[in-house]
């Protein structure tokens, strides 16, 4: 089949012209509210796919009822088939209104603190639902987010479906924070952007399943393991937190896992140690190559030879830049880009999880 080539459209849109008043929208700003609704028409009314921001990266979005739109978002990303994609709503009311069930009881407390937000759970599939099976890639659960970003929350509202949307990267590269990024790598791929400023999160939802007894953690993302226990009540308290990689032949609860991730073409390195890098760098020899640290808590940097640049120093800062810092660097030709690691707790999990996909070494 002939690849469809696209002149991707860039718009413009305006978030604090946004607001909801309990599930009822309205738009102060007439261009916004125009270019809202031909993104919205574009997902409800044909098969075509749009990038949009959400608080924590831009997604590519579709109809998640239609087999063509979902094939669509598959296809300008590139990515495999069997890797499931989020529903995304805009009202907890959705759960019943698109998937034809009340929302499990397990996840009542943590929709009442992170609803809005980067929160994503796991939904049995009901025998008569409406959802392409190709947003849900065989398995026998949806993954469905409500987030936060008033541009988002607008688009699903006015496409009044369920929008399917992996984060709007090319798959494999890093996750997209910037409309700029989605630009970069699906570029003549899909008709339109919207550009609704820089994600405030940076890494993507946390993904948990309740469904399964004990409830499992299976992607770190922008709630955090100790939020969800501790508001989580009983039922969270020993949430279990999936491996992160897992083994070639091994059946994954989250297909994600097992796929080359968030990789910018330099090599990255993560390092826990700032002598054993300035070592490492000595032994290789690297000081002639193009090369950049990416500092976040305690590195200095000072006997660095090549770019250093901080991605922050609390964990949230760091989450916000890490991708932004990742592509930057590529933009900068370097061949390796060393990453200063950081601690496991809070934000710190959902951090070290992106970095060691991307990483081809710890040192
Ligand atoms: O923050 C986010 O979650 C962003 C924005 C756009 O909402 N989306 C995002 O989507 O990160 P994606 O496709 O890049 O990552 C979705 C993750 C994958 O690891 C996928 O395997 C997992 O969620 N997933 C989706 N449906 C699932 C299901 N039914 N069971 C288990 N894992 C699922
Ligand atoms: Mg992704």
């Amino acid at each position: 089949m002939s690849k469809a080539a696209y002149h991707t459209e860039i718009l413009k849109v305006d978030p604090a012209s946004i607001a909801f008043t309990g599930d009822s929208l309205s738009i102060s700003d007439p261009q916004t509210e125009t270019s809202l609704k031909r993104a919205a028409t574009i997902i409800s009314s044909s098969s075509e796919v749009v990038a949009f921001p959400t608080e924590t990266v831009y997604g590519l979005g579709g109809n998640a009822f239609d087999d063509d739109s979902v094939r669509n978002i598959y296809r300008a990303k590139n990515r495999p088939a069997d890797n499931p994609l989020i529903s995304h709503i805009s009202s907890v009311s959705q759960v019943k209104q698109f998937f034809g069930i009340d929302l499990p009881k397990i996840y009542e407390p943590l929709v009442e603190s992170f609803w809005p937000g980067p929160l994503t759970i796991l939904l049995p599939i009901t025998t008569d639902s409406k959802l392409s099976k190709l947003t849900t890639a065989g398995q026998d659960t949806v993954a469905v987010r409500l987030p936060s970003h008033p541009v988002a929350r607008a688009l699903i509202h006015l496409s009044n479906v369920p929008i399917a949307a992996p984060s709007a990267n090319a798959s494999t590269r890093p996750s997209p924070t910037l409309a700029e990024h989605v630009y970069h790598d699906l570029n003549g791929k899909i008709p339109l952007i919207l550009d609704g400023g820089s994600a405030r999160v940076g890494v993507e939802s946390t993904v948990v399943d309740g469904i399964s007894n004990p409830p499992m953690l299976l992607r770190p993302g922008g709630v955090s393991l100790e939020q969800i226990k501790s508001v989580g009540g009983d039922a969270w308290k020993d949430v279990r937190v999936a491996k992160r990689v897992a083994d070639a032949n091994e059946p994954v609860k989250t297909p994600g896992m097992k796929y080359k991730h968030y990789s910018p073409t330099a090599r990255v390195i993560l390092v826990e140690k700032e002598e054993a890098m300035l070592n490492y760098i000595a032994s290789h020899d690297l000081s002639r190559d193009k090369i950049a640290l990416l500092t976040t808590q305690s590195f200095t940097g000072s006997q660095f030879p090549g770019i250093v640049e901080s991605m922050g120093s609390s964990k949230e800062e760091v989450s916000r830049n890490l991708f932004k810092c990742l592509r930057d660097m590529d933009e900068r030709r370097v061949d390796y880009i060393f990453v200063e690691a950081v601690d496991e707790t809070d934000q710190g999990l959902a951090i070290m999880n992106r970095l060691k996909k991307a990483a081809s070494e710890t040192i």
